[in-house]
């Protein structure tokens, strides 16, 4: 059966990198009717908007998504259009799978993690007043009257909403993902000791839904010590769950103990179980300085394209392009410019040739 993907190629480098991953997805032998659609600042630039509404409706048909990055251009008026796009389709889970390849140099190895992010609410529900308005006034009387707290005229004030809904969907999400994924530990992390009514309610029902799970171990950690541990001792960690914001910061951190964002694949996830819609993309960004050139690293992207076959049930064809991957990283004679050292002498390939290595590998 030929399974459609909507494919957003999206700005800078995306294009370039997206259509490797489609290549080495097309070289599996899976089938897949690719339908292209636009988003970003190329969109904007085509038609006046950043996300058209064609391009939802059929990331809804389809289900299933590999999505390029893409930029927010300032005149379209939106915050951001990646943030419009999980919103809207209510992506709530962002998985991001941080394990070590040889061949990519890190200062650490054997990290093999993976960083559930809740991926709708926290800081990023847009709930902001800016200083000056009437809005930050009123609100500022508010606090003082019901909880005394003097707040200065001067402020601006971002709202950070944490759900009793958001929290037990992300916490099952996580330990579900563990149990089915062979996992043995989930660490939730918070600042609940500061944040007692919205971090310590996500702690309060992770710690709730942690219960229903005895196979998988848990345990937390505050957010500013999970950092310190994460750089000192990577490989104790299994599985992570943050709110949103924290997983943000998280996840590029952890992206940052296995070579960097741009070999670092993910997926956003929605529907039942996370299971019901997926749009797959790398950690990192457009990369504009290197758009067009044929210089762009498409690791992050093609093992993005692995963990789409994984969700569609190709398991088999998932595997075997990921361990194309590692396997031409782990050979190092081919190798993009961002993965050699300062004194490396090898020639560096481009993302067409580098590409093309993986799928002599398959
Ligand atoms: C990410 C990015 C986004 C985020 C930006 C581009 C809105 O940093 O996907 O991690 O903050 O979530
Ligand atoms: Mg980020």
């Amino acid at each position: 059966m030929t399974q459609r993907v909507t494919l957003v190629p999206g700005d800078g480098i995306g294009p370039e990198v997206i259509g490797a991953a489609r290549r080495a997805i097309d070289a599996t032998g899976v089938a897949v009717d690719w339908d292209e659609r636009p988003m970003g600042a190329a969109a904007f630039a085509g038609s006046g908007r950043a996300l058209p509404p064609e391009t939802l409706d059929a990331i809804r048909s389809s289900r299933v998504a590999l999505k390029g990055p893409v930029e927010t251009p300032p005149a379209s008026g939106l915050r951001s259009v990646n943030l419009l796009l999980r919103q809207t389709l209510d992506l709530y889970a962002n998985l991001r799978p941080c394990r070590s390849s040889p061949g990519v140099p890190s200062r650490y190895d054997g990290v093999d993690l993976v960083v559930i992010r809740e991926n709708t609410e926290g800081m990023y529900t847009g709930i902001e007043l800016e200083m000056g308005t009437g809005e930050v006034e009123e609100l500022i009387r508010f606090v003082g009257a019901t909880t005394g707290t003097v707040v200065r005229a001067d402020s601006g004030i971002s709202v950070k909403e944490i759900t009793e809904h958001g929290s037990e969907r992300i916490a099952r999400f996580a330990f579900s993902w563990a149990r089915e994924h062979g996992r043995a530990r989930v660490t939730a992390s918070h600042k609940a000791n500061i944040m007692k009514f919205s971090d310590g309610l996500f702690l309060e029902v992770v710690r709730r839904v942690a219960v229903e799970y005895p196979d998988i171990a848990f345990d937390d950690r505050i957010i500013d010590a999970l950092c310190l541990q994460l750089v000192q001792a990577p490989e104790r960690f299994d599985v992570l769950v943050l709110e949103n914001m924290y997983g943000d910061l998280v996840a590029e951190l952890c992206a940052g103990l296995i070579g960097g964002a741009a070999v670092a694949p993910g997926a956003h996830l929605g529907g039942t179980d996370g299971k019901e819609l997926g749009v797959f993309e790398a950690t990192h960004g457009t990369a504009q300085h290197l758009a067009g050139q044929d210089r762009a690293d498409p690791v992050g992207a093609i093992l993005s394209g692995a963990m789409l076959l994984h969700h569609i049930g190709e398991d088999d064809a998932a595997d075997t392009l990921r361990g194309a991957v590692e396997a031409v990283l782990a050979r190092g004679d081919i190798v993009t410019a961002d993965l050699r050292a300062p004194d490396d002498d090898r020639p560096a390939a481009g993302t067409a040739a580098f590409t093309d290595a993986v799928i002599a590998s398959i």
